[in-house]
């Protein structure tokens, strides 16, 4: 059986991820695909109620700390994500380790301190970055609400996406209409099935 794919949004904040990867995976359920949506920072778990208290500004954390704990709140559900990928389940997943690098570097923390944790995870076969200028995403409806949603910050933020991009990467113009950014993503997922369909590679590791 053929593994799932693993592909991934990221971006700044108020980007329309949750919108768009939400909307995907209804799509490739109802083409009878299997696929799953996760989301990271996972706030359900222990580690991630710790996490969602530092964002909504009600316990205080240092820049490492909360690192570290946005590290581990992925490692802890990655043989979980292994066991899907290799039972065919895709994984559409909202936020990961690039968001954890982009956002600590953006605070000035070593770049290269902030990606040891996550050395070793499993590695996304496609990304998504949707793309906003921080001052039309700071027009959008909550913003400002989390600890992170200041303009200067989410410009070097975006800024540090720029620097980890390679070519499994996709920048969407996430300023577009909802239903032409989901026909382009629907576009280049059917581009990344046929890809995985024609030769299957095996799961990568992160940064390794
Ligand atoms: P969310 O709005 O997607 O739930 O993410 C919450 C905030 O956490 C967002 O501002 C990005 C930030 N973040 C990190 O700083 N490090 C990480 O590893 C992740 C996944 C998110």
């Amino acid at each position: 059986m053929a593994r799932g794919l693993f592909i991934l949004f990221e971006g700044c904040d108020r980007s329309g991820k949750t919108t768009q990867s939400t909307r995907l995976v209804e799509a490739l359920n109802s083409q009878g695909i299997r696929a799953k949506l996760l989301k990271f920072p996972d706030r359900t778990t222990a580690i991630g109620k710790m996490i969602d208290g530092y964002l909504t500004q009600q316990n205080k954390l240092s820049d490492e700390a909360v690192h570290l704990l946005f590290s581990a709140n992925r490692w802890e559900v990655m043989e979980q994500m292994r066991a899907d990928l290799e039972s065919g389940t895709t994984l559409i997943v909202d936020r990961y380790a690039f968001s954890g690098v982009a956002f600590s570097a953006a605070k000035k923390l070593d770049f290269k301190w902030c990606k040891a944790p996550d050395v070793g995870l499993l590695a996304p076969d496609r990304v998504f970055f949707m793309d906003i200028h921080p001052d039309d995403a700071a027009k959008r409806e909550g913003y400002g609400d989390e600890i992170y949603e200041k303009r200067e910050f989410q410009i070097e933020v975006r800024v540090k996406f720029f620097t980890m991009m390679d070519n499994s990467w996709s920048i969407v113009d996430a300023n577009k209409d909802k239903d032409e950014i989901h026909r382009q993503i629907m576009a280049l997922t059917s581009k990344a099935f046929a890809k995985h369909n024609e030769a299957e590679s095996p799961i990568k590791k992160l940064w390794t």
